[in-house]
Order: structure tokens, then C-alpha cells, then sequence
């Protein structure tokens, strides 16, 4: 199969495209056909070398949409031919390939009205979402959220979720982003070049921050007493509050098909609209993870596998 993948760690440069063997269907697997597979923001840090992965050669990518291909034993629920989306399992990756073995109880069918690329733009980012908003967070109808770095994957996702849930949302982005930030549903939207956002933003019943640095820690200042704030750009661990009156969050975004179906039903009940996609060839693999990790491009940043 064809892949890109990395030999060693480094800068974007690094990722060749080439031949792979092809994976096998184990037990209670199924290989995919990849269709789709999208840029997440953990992909260039693993390419960096953030985390300590070591073996060669080594093919990114969290997440993907696509057709089965082979069925291992044991698997009952899924046939070939079966369109499916979904993210590897923690710890593992290799969706920036023709070919994936994934385990058959973390995928799910995928809606058909959604495309490939949409399904695998939605998919790690949907999960992040929903273990963030729903499960961690447990927003309320009615409760104020700031969601930091709406015009990204994970944001744009829980800014759609959050009104769907009633809340009210506020969010940042910089001025070239502001319409389509509007577009997915936020309430209010502050443009964080132009003014600092603690001073115009108080009260808030919860934070979500995709953006880290010190604009987590800067996050808990948003927050009125009892609030609650959930991070997941800010390494593994929550960043400690300086003050001692919110609890600060790190989702633990599990993988389970469950929420993979609560991405499609989200869909199909209109309550949730793919993100702006930037298609990619897997060859050009380089170039999506420049834009990656320049943290600046609104939505997702797709590879058109096939
Ligand atoms: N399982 C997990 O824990 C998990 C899963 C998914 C993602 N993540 C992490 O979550 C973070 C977000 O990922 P992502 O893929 O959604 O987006 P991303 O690609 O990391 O971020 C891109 C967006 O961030 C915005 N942005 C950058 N600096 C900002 C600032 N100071 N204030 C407000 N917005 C800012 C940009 O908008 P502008 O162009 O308008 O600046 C851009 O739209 C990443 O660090 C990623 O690694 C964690």
C-alpha cells in the first residue's frame, strides 16, 4: 500500500511517500480501505518527536473513513464493503495509508450523507468534542461556555454542540475567521488580536480551551465561582488554577463507537455541519502539516487517499 509515513523525527520534510506492507485483519479486526484520513494537531507534535514514539518506519494519522476490506475472526457486526469512519486506538496510529487495522469495536458505519472526507474531518475532533462538552464538562441548557480557538476542528465542532445543547457561546478567533465562526453558531466572538479576552469576558459557567499556551491558564479568569474548565492543548495533565474556587478538567477522550454513532446521529439530526476541508493527496503530506503547525487555517485538513 501506499503511505506516508516518517523514518525519524523532525520537521515536515521528513515525511516520505511510499510503500508499505500491507496490514492483515487479527482478531476482532477489520482492515479499512482508507478513503480519508485527517490532519490532527498531535500529528506534527509526534513528528517532532513530543512523544517518544520510536519505531520505523511510522505512519501517522488518528483518524479516517473507508470501506472494509477483510474481517479477522470474531468480528460479527461488520461486513466488507461496509462504509465506516473512526480513530485509532490511544496510543496508536497509521491512517495516513491506502490500508488500516483497527479494531472492529471502535469504528462505526458511516452516515451516507456524509462524504469520506467529512466523516474522517468529524471524527477525532467530534470525539474530543463530545467527551469534552458532554462528558466533562456536562454542559447545561443555558449555561454561558467560552470555547477558545473556534475556528478549529475540535472548537468548530463543540461551538455546533454547544447550541445544540442550548448554551450560549462565546469564542475567539482572529478577524479572517470571524464569519465562519458566526456561521457555526457562536453568540459572541472576540477577536483575540485585537483585544485580550479576560477583559471583556466574565461570568462564564465553563471554558473550553483547544489553544493552550497562556491562554489556558488566562482561561480560568473568565469564570464565575463553582465554573468548570476543560483543556486538551495543554498536555495530559489539567493546568492548576490559581485560584481554588473552579475545577479545572483534562478529557479523557476515550474511543468507543458510541460516540462515533452520537457524531453521525448529530449529523443526521442537522444539529452538526462538517467543517471547512482543505483536501490533500497523501504525497503532498509535507505541505497539510506546514499549515498544521502553523496553527492558523480554519477547519480541517483532509487527505483524499483515494
Ligand atoms: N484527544 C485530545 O486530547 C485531542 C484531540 C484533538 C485535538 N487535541 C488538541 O487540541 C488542540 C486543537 O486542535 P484542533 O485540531 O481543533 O485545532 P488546531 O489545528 O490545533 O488549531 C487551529 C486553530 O486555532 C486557532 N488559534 C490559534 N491561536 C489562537 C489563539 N491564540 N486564540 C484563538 N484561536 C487561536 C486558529 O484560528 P485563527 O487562524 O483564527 O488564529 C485555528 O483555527 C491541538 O493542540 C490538538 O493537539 C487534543
Amino acid at each position: 500500500m501506499k503511505a506516508a509515513f516518517i523514518e525519524r523525527h523532525g520537521g515536515p520534510e521528513v515525511l516520505k511517500y511510499g510503500e508499505l506492507p500491507d496490514p492483515t485483519a487479527g482478531p476482532d479486526t477489520v482492515v479499512i480501505d482508507t478513503v480519508a484520513a485527517s490532519v490532527n494537531g498531535a500529528d506534527w507534535k509526534v513528528r517532532v518527536g513530543d512523544y517518544k514514539q520510536s519505531t520505523f518506519p511510522y505512519v501517522l494519522g488518528r483518524d479516517f473513513s473507508g470501506v472494509i476490506s477483510a474481517v479477522g475472526d470474531g468480528v460479527q457486526d461488520l461486513r466488507i464493503g461496509d462504509a465506516v469512519f473512526g480513530v485509532c486506538e490511544a496510543g496508536q496510529e497509521g491512517a495516513y495509508a491506502e490500508k488500516i487495522a483497527v479494531k472492529a469495536a471502535i469504528v462505526a458505519k458511516k452516515p451516507d450523507g456524509l462524504s469520506h472526507a467529512e466523516a474522517a474531518a468529524l471524527a477525532l475532533t467530534g470525539l474530543t468534542a463530545l467527551s469534552t462538552i458532554e462528558d466533562t464538562l456536562r454542559l447545561q441548557p443555558g449555561e454561558t461556555i467560552l470555547i477558545q480557538g473556534g475556528a478549529g476542528g475540535v472548537a468548530s465542532f463543540a461551538i455546533q454542540l454547544a447550541k445544540h445543547i442550548g448554551a450560549r457561546v462565546i469564542t475567539t478567533t482572529s478577524a479572517a475567521n470571524r464569519e465562519y465562526v458566526r456561521r457555526m453558531g457562536a453568540d459572541e466572538i472576540i477577536d483575540y488580536n485585537a483585544c485580550d479576552f479576560t477583559q471583556v469576558v466574565s461570568n462564564c459557567d465553563a471554558v473550553f480551551d483547544t489553544v493552550g499556551g497562556d491562554v489556558a491558564q488566562r482561561s480560568f479568569a473568565v469564570l464565575k465561582p463553582g465554573g468548570r474548565a476543560a483543556f486538551i492543548a495543554s498536555g495530559a495533565q489539567a493546568p492548576k488554577p490559581k485560584r481554588d474556587d473552579v475545577t479545572s478538567l483534562r478529557p479523557p477522550v476515550g474511543r468507543a463507537r458510541r460516540h462515533l454513532e452520537r457524531i453521525a446521529e448529530l449529523f443526521q439530526a442537522g444539529a452538526i455541519r462538517p467543517p471547512e476541508i482543505k483536501l490533500y493527496r497523501l504525497s503532498e503530506a509535507a505541505d497539510a502539516h506546514r499549515l498544521s503547525e502553523s496553527r492558523h487555517f480554519r477547519g480541517k485538513l483532509v487527505f483524499q487517499v483515494r
